[in-house]
């Protein structure tokens, strides 16, 4: 991964987010349900539904049933009003007219779920550095190549700092710093918002309540800095991590091979055709024996048969197949 080229994407992507930000615009799920109920008046019209649904399928891979009307309903409102739209007609009149990058950001930030919190689900986590981290140091000690870890909707930096804490605990417990240097975390997501919060590393009070159970609870006091209400995650953590933003709609082809692709409570909200072609990509990028880890609810079964599911401890993992 060329270091000096992320560090100044991440640059880029914190001064274009500072920019773009308004009062209008927010980045916490709570807030976002707050706007949603304070500003519903304006109404979808059945006729205006299938345009825009078909527009946030073009623009995320967000497949929005014919049942979810009141999602374009809270989550856009505030778009309207500030744009004086009437209808949701005119406002994609008008987003096609100007068709600005800005704008566009914009309607992807409001109808993404960034939903997420510490350590989700556990097991996973547990088993991550139980099994396969273990088997990591195993295969470094012979071998030149990094281990690269994707965390492919990233939201709000969770998922990929929560890898990154498990990692520096391994490491730290067995002195065993080379190994650190040795692994690489990329975390990307489509929503600029939820990035926003990821490379600022500042979380509050209700994201902090979230996923620090019991065997983590104590990578909140030892890999947090509190100061008042924010919690600024430690230095040392926040540089194991590089973000990005990347739609899973484009080509992978510009992000080299990983070891370990985390892909969570995402491909729930797309098309078949979708979830297709995107686990073909995932195969492709991996490298041979590599890992596949999707959410709970999630897998890959009815859209290819590349990986083979491995149990490591209680947990599925789907490992790319030779
Ligand atoms: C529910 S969150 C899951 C976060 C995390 N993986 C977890 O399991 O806690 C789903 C994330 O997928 C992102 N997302 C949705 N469509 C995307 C796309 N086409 N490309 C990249 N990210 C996308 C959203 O912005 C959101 O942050």
């Amino acid at each position: 991964m060329n270091i000096v080229t992320n560090d100044l994407c991440v640059r880029w992507l914190i001064r274009l987010v500072k920019k773009k930000r308004s009062p209008d615009d927010t980045h916490t799920a709570s807030a976002k349900a707050r706007t949603d109920d304070e500003r519903m008046t304006i109404k979808i019209t059945d006729q205006d539904f299938p345009p825009l649904q078909e527009y946030i399928q073009q623009q995320c891979g967000i497949v929005l049933r014919d049942t979810q009307q009141y999602l374009l309903e809270s989550r856009l409102q505030h778009l309207l009003s500030m744009h004086q739209c009437g209808t949701f007609g005119e406002f994609l009149r008008l987003v096609k007219e100007k068709n600005s990058p800005v704008l566009r950001e914009k309607i992807v930030n409001a109808m993404t779920t960034n939903e997420t919190f510490w350590f989700r689900d556990s097991h996973p986590w547990q088993n991550f550095a139980a099994h396969l981290l273990p088997q990591w140091e195993k295969e470094l000690q012979n071998s030149l190549h990094k281990k690269r870890i994707w965390s492919a909707a990233a939201s709000m930096g969770h998922e990929a700092y929560s890898m990154a804490m498990l990692i520096d605990d391994f490491c730290g417990s067995r002195h065993k710093c080379a190994m650190k240097n040795s692994v690489e975390i990329l975390g990307t997501d489509i929503s600029t918002s939820a990035l926003y919060v990821a490379i600022s590393g500042n979380y509050d009070e209700m994201a902090m309540s979230r996923g620090f159970t019991p065997p983590f609870d104590g990578y909140r006091r030892t890999c947090f800095k509190q100061t008042g209400k924010v919690w600024e995650i430690s230095s040392h953590i926040k540089k194991m991590v590089v973000f990005k933003q990347f739609n899973l709609q484009n080509s992978f082809i510009t992000l080299d091979k990983f070891d370990l692709i985390c892909l969570r409570n995402v491909i729930i909200y797309f098309s078949d055709e979708f979830k297709r072609a995107l686990f073909k990509k995932i195969a492709q990028t991996l490298n041979p024996g590599g890992y596949l880890l999707l959410g709970a609810s999630e897998t890959p079964i009815r859209y290819t048969r590349r990986f083979r599911s491995v149990k490591l401890g209680d947990s599925v993992y789907y490992q790319l197949k030779e």
